[in-house]
């Protein structure tokens, strides 16, 4: 329909469905992606970029922070991380100030009311202060200078909404661009601000539970189990778009578990990240 806006956020809540029980390959390219996190923090440290570890407060965004486990599990990572590094170097801890960004739609209420816990868990291992920050990331969400690290996963390859314009079915626009490591460093080298310190691709199975050498490997349950993790993350866009009834939404995601039983028959589904670490030149 002319006009009509794609409703661009995850399945809420805590059931099946919900981006919160079905995002564990997206935990996993976290996992992965942490060595170059590390890294990136190391040298942030080493060089007194930004003026850390001086800097009495750590500040960091996480961008399509979306609502659920991996959301505080970012945040906690990158503590931890510091505090290894001020351990080692016998520095103070800082403070930290974590802004969690994500679309207005975002389940912000869900993250908010797994804040207590947050603090209670980190105890006195470090002071920890949380925003969010609604809007999305292809506009300004900060005033200039405020950050220390922008950290953001499984979120930059979703493409700025725009208007769809024809049919239904021949308008439906995935605003999602997978892009070749290439192009990603080229961008950044065009728009100038950054350099690039690392940038690699890595493969994560399209069933994160599915161990490369297990004879016992069953196609069905692991067809179903991608189908969930795909239905937390565009079943929204699709109810929205094409006005499904649930039950047909159900259909369409056993159709779907479907094809993807008959796929892993054949052939490994294997899902390729390109993880990019960047230093602000100014
Ligand atoms: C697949 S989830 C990834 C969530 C989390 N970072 C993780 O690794 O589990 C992608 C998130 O990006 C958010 N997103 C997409 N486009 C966005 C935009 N333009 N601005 C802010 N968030 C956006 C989506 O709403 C969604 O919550």
């Amino acid at each position: 329909m002319a006009g009509e806006k794609l409703l661009m956020h995850m399945n809420a809540g805590n059931g099946e469905c919900s981006y919160a029980s079905s995002s564990t390959l997206q935990r996993k390219v976290i996992q992965e992606a942490k060595p170059v996190l590390e890294d990136a923090i190391n040298n942030m440290f080493n060089n007194n970029i930004g003026d850390f570890p001086k800097s009495s407060c750590f500040n960091m965004a996480d961008l399509g922070c979306s609502s659920g486990p991996n959301t505080l599990f970012t945040v906690s990572n990158i503590i931890k991380i510091v505090q290894v590094l001020c351990h080692e170097k016998s520095c103070k801890m800082p403070e930290f100030q974590a802004y969690l960004n994500d679309l207005p739609d975002n389940d912000f209420n869900a993250i908010f009311k797994s804040i207590p816990s947050f603090y209670r868990d980190l105890k006195d291992e470090a002071n920890c202060f949380i925003s969010g920050v609604p809007g999305s990331f292809y506009e300004r969400l900060f005033h200039s200078k405020s950050l220390h690290l922008v950290h953001s996963s499984s979120s930059l390859h979703w493409l700025s909404q725009g208007l769809i314009e024809q049919a239904k079915l021949d308008s439906f626009n995935y605003p999602f661009y997978a892009p070749y490591k290439d192009e990603v460093e080229k961008i950044v080298q065009m728009e100038g601000s950054f350099d690039v310190d690392t940038i690699k691709i890595f493969k994560v199975n399209w069933n994160e539970m599915d161990n490369d050498d297990d004879i016992c490997f069953d196609a069905y349950s692991s067809g179903k189990h991608i189908a969930r993790t795909m239905r937390a993350v565009s079943e929204q866009m699709l109810v929205s778009h094409f006005q499904f009834e649930d039950s047909i939404v159900d259909y369409l995601f056993e159709r779907y578990a479907y094809h993807l039983t008959c796929h892993l028959l054949v052939q490994k589904g294997d899902f390729f990240n390109i993880v990019i670490s960047l230093t602000n030149k100014k």
